[in-house]
């Protein structure tokens, strides 16, 4: 079983927190079941990574994964996205069409703020629920289906029983397992470590220097109550990197890019203590770094393999062109960089596929998402990179790209001979 730190490093999940560690932990341990799964936790804590997760980790890999957005599709077409339909069921439907579960078959479907389906979509999900069970809109046989179900929500789900807005047994039946991630501000330990990371990733992808806070403003970070979330520390850590010409953040600064009335919330507790996670921290990214070369590694491998057993460049480089893509990247500047920000999504979902193909070819699919392969650019387009980047800073003047690059300028030749530059 893989370890949580091989999960964190896999999927790009940044923290130590105790919380945050036993969330990934029980996704661990029920991922190779068939059990439903509910994940829940305020928005922007990262909840989306928990499904990817369990598909990865379960027999079901290798089929597929789609990702609804439940409060994004109106009620009227919401039954047939997810269970399709018969042609003629409603004005429109001029082709018999399959719905998630049926096309996901075999798979995972995660089902995105579950809380704001309608009742009656409710009844048939229980129903695939008990039995795997469901009927086309407009039809009257029953199809079965063998899709596990992972759902996540920001809702107190106990309330919206409360309220008749979400049925008891479903809730009972989706949360066989719960699991819950924490919000930002009880995860003190990680808040920084956070910043940091998405710091220099927008450095990166701005190409500009890192922003780094003083003391002060690190106290005001660790304060802050953080109500949106990780999402909301990464957009905030955005805006300065791209508006801030002093790179140095005072408090001050930062306070000007906090909303005024979160200031005056309840403020976290902050531990004076310094913990050891500082130092795991770095480990992390460490082990990060590595498992990024090993996956290069077994992807060259892999080539290396096809081609010594074809013989034929041509062949092996039209069936493998997502991978030699992923090895040796596009040629596009701005998409690698889009790239290295993303590398911590092992999974990632392409912005172009935010809808997937009906099988049948007809109607577009509005409101999944289907992941794809896997991307992550290599450490070695990242070096070359940077290299580049810095030489084309400095007008090709090797000492100064040497010294902003930290290395010598011996080794920086070195590295423009290996790469051609
Ligand atoms: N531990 C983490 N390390 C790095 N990035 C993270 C982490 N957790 C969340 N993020 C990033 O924060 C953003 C928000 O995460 P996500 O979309 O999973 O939130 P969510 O819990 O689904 O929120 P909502 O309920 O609003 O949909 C994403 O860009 C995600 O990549
Ligand atoms: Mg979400």
């Amino acid at each position: 079983m893989e370890s949580v730190q091989a999960i964190k490093q896999r999927f790009g999940i940044i923290g130590n927190t105790a919380g945050l560690n036993r969330a990934i932990e029980k996704a661990i341990q029920v991922a190779p079941t068939d059990i439903s799964v509910l994940v829940t936790g305020e928005s922007g804590v990262g909840k989306e990574s928990i499904p990817k997760i369990i598909h990865q980790l379960s027999h079901r890999k290798h089929n597929k994964y789609i990702a609804v957005n439940c409060g994004a599709i109106p009620e009227g077409t919401i039954d047939s996205e997810l269970f399709g339909h018969e042609k003629g069921a409603f004005t429109g439907a001029t082709q018999t069409r399959q719905g998630y579960f049926e096309v996901a078959d075999g798979g995972t479907i995660f089902l995105d703020e579950v809380g704001e389906l309608p009742l009656t979509t409710q009844v048939r999900l229980l129903r695939i629920l008990e039995n795997g069970e469901f009927l086309k809109v407009g039809s009257s046989k029953v199809q079965k289906t063998n899709v596990r179900i992972v759902a996540a929500t920001n809702l107190n789900m106990l309330e919206a029983i409360e309220k008749e807005k979400f049925r008891e047994d479903l809730y009972y039946r989706l949360s066989t397992v719960d699991i819950h991630l924490p919000p930002l501000r009880e995860r003190q330990d990680d808040i920084h470590l956070l910043f940091r990371k998405f710091a220099s990733d927008f450095a990166l992808k701005y190409k500009m220097p890192t922003v780094k806070l003083t003391d002060n403003a690190i106290q005001l970070l660790l304060k802050h109550r953080w109500s949106g979330n990780i999402r909301q520390l990464r957009n905030i850590a955005e805006q300065l990197s791209v508006l801030e010409q002093d790179r140095t953040i005072t408090a001050d600064t930062l306070r000007s890019y906090l909303p005024a009335t979160a200031n005056t919330n309840l403020p976290a507790i902050i531990k004076t203590t310094k913990s050891e996670s500082d130092f795991s921290s770095e480990r992390e990214i460490l082990y990060k770094v590595l498992f990024d070369m090993k996956s290069d590694l077994n992807d060259l491998k892999k080539l290396t393999m096809e081609l010594m057993k074809s013989g034929n460049i041509k062949d092996v480089e039209k069936d493998h062109e997502g991978l030699i893509q992923k090895i040796y990247g596009g040629d596009d500047d701005s998409e690698d960089f889009e790239t290295a920000e993303d590398s911590a999504e092992v999974l990632s979902i392409p912005e172009h596929s935010s809808s997937i193909e009906d099988p049948s070819g007809s109607d577009k699919y509005h409101f999944a998402e289907e992941i794809e392969e896997e991307e992550t650019l290599s450490l070695h387009d990242k070096e070359l990179e940077l290299i580049k980047k810095s030489l084309e800073r400095h007008n090709g003047k090797r000492k100064l790209a040497a010294a902003e690059l930290g290395i010598s300028e011996r080794t920086l030749y070195r590295k423009i001979k290996q790469f051609d530059l």
